[in-house]
């Protein structure tokens, strides 16, 4: 059913500079993390041609469609920085709102988390797994739906990076909110805490 409740009102937060993601990216750690649109919202960027090894054409908007405004008309969304490259997804799973930074983080045999030749990224708590690369399409596991992607600017003369809406609402239509229908980003009961970067840390 399409949502009406106005995806497209969302503020524009400068969130890096390009220099600070490239450090990181250096050092290894795959993503770098930043809260939006609230401050206990955490997401985290990524540079699929980082990640990947190979140029990565826009990626499909799952949500294309599904959502008032105009984020719900992209049929791609489009990386950014010098090789449009750089992409952002929320880091809460869509099933039951697990937090993502530790398997993220995090890569082991038990613990896949963030499987850096596909950019799949892989839920512990009950095995869901998105495509990144796809649009953060559900390619396994209990997740009812796609991870939600934070659209993103770039101001190429200062290399900042800007959030500036996201193409779907954060949690599962399956969690029951507590705030009005028309703030379908926030639920109080939730405390996630956004990890500074550098925060990596292979194990
Ligand atoms: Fe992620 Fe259930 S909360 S798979």
């Amino acid at each position: 059913a399409n949502n009406t409740d106005g995806l497209a009102g969302f503020p524009k937060y400068k969130i890096a500079n390009i220099k600070d993601i490239q450090q990181q990216l250096s050092s290894g750690c795959p993503v770098y993390f930043f809260a939006y649109p609230l401050t206990n919202e955490p997401c985290f960027l990524v540079d699929l041609q980082v990640l990947l090894g190979q140029p990565v054409p826009e990626i499909p908007n799952p949500y294309y469609g599904q959502y008032a405004g105009p984020l719900g008309q992209m049929k791609t969304i489009s990386g950014v920085g010098p090789n449009n490259s750089i992409y952002a997804f929320s880091d809460v799973c869509v099933h039951l709102g697990c937090q993502l930074p530790a398997q993220v983080l995090v890569t082991s045999e038990n613990n896949p988390g963030l499987d850096t030749q596909n950019s799949v990224l892989h839920c512990p708590c009950h095995g869901s797994l998105y495509l990144l690369a796809k649009g953060g399409v559900v390619i396994g596991g209990p997740a009812p739906r796609p991870l939600p992607i934070i659209l993103l600017e770039y101001d190429q003369s200062s290399g900042d990076i800007y959030a500036v809406g996201t193409n779907a609402p954060y949690f599962s239509a399956s969690i029951p909110r507590t705030t009005p229908s028309d703030n379908l980003l926030y639920d109080p009961r939730y405390d996630y805490s956004v990890p500074s970067n550098p925060s990596c840390s292979k194990g």
